[in-house]
């Protein structure tokens, strides 16, 4: 199943960029086909970014446990896209000009935020490799993997800042990504309740009992 579901998958996300380069070879885009290309592979960041997160939840909730096999290609495919949009911008839009785009980082907040969700998804694509996975262990990789709500939520400030009046659709990006991290809070705060109430009685717990097996009345 697994060799079936994976392949299809990966041509699937590399779906947006074909249809991309199709539209810009066959002199397809708009007016302002910088634009274009950047609006796109920045909108594939997002999205890639939403559905990474949301192969947790879903795997919970159908219980389709190949799903967790895909986050890492999904995850990958988001940086790849940012990858993209990064390119787009420092190539076609400010020409290699690295005093021009540090400027441009530090002035205009939608930059700075985008930046830095692009800053924060470079440890999660670095530490994805099996070698890394294995030296690093899955508690610290766990932690580490964290990042990747700041950036989808620096993700979705850069979108809402960046839009000059309608704000309708990264409202709707921000509206999943409330959902998605909502679903963990919940998840973690209802996992530590019930880790609490069947605590094994440690020891230390067991001071009451070890006296009164010494026959102390407690
Ligand atoms: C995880 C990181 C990022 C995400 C999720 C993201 C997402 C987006 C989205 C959704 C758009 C608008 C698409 C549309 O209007 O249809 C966009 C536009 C843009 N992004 Fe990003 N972006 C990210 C990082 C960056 C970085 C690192 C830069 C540059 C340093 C950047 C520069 C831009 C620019 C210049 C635009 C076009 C703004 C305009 O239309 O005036 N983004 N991005």
């Amino acid at each position: 199943m697994k060799w079936v579901i994976k392949p299809i998958v990966f041509l699937s996300c590399l779906s947006p960029l074909t249809v991309l380069c199709w539209r810009a070879y066959f002199d397809d885009l708009s007016a302002n086909p910088i634009s274009d290309i950047t609006n796109t592979t920045g909108t594939w960041t997002l999205r890639f970014l939403m559905i990474t997160l949301a192969i947790t939840p879903l795997r919970k909730i159908t219980r389709w446990n190949i799903l967790i096999q895909l986050r890492r290609m999904l995850g990958l495919f988001a940086f790849f896209y940012v990858c993209l949009h990064f390119l787009t911008y420092i190539w076609l839009d400010q020409f290699f000009q690295f005093e021009d785009i540090l400027k441009d980082v530090a002035r205009r907040p939608f930059i700075t935020v985008g930046f830095t969700a692009f800053l924060l998804l470079i440890p999660l694509a670095l530490t994805s490799t099996k070698k890394m996975i294995r030296r690093l262990g899955g508690r610290r990789l766990n932690t580490l993997h964290k990042l990747i709500y700041v950036a989808g939520i620096c993700g979705v400030i850069h979108y809402l800042w960046l839009v000059k009046a309608d704000t309708q659709r990264p409202s709707i990006y921000a509206g999943i990504l409330v959902l998605l991290l909502g679903y963990r809070l919940i998840d973690l705060v209802r996992t530590k309740s019930l880790k609490t109430s069947v605590a094994p009685i440690t020891a230390e717990d067991d001071i009451g009992g070890a006296a009164r097996a010494e026959g102390y009345d407690v």
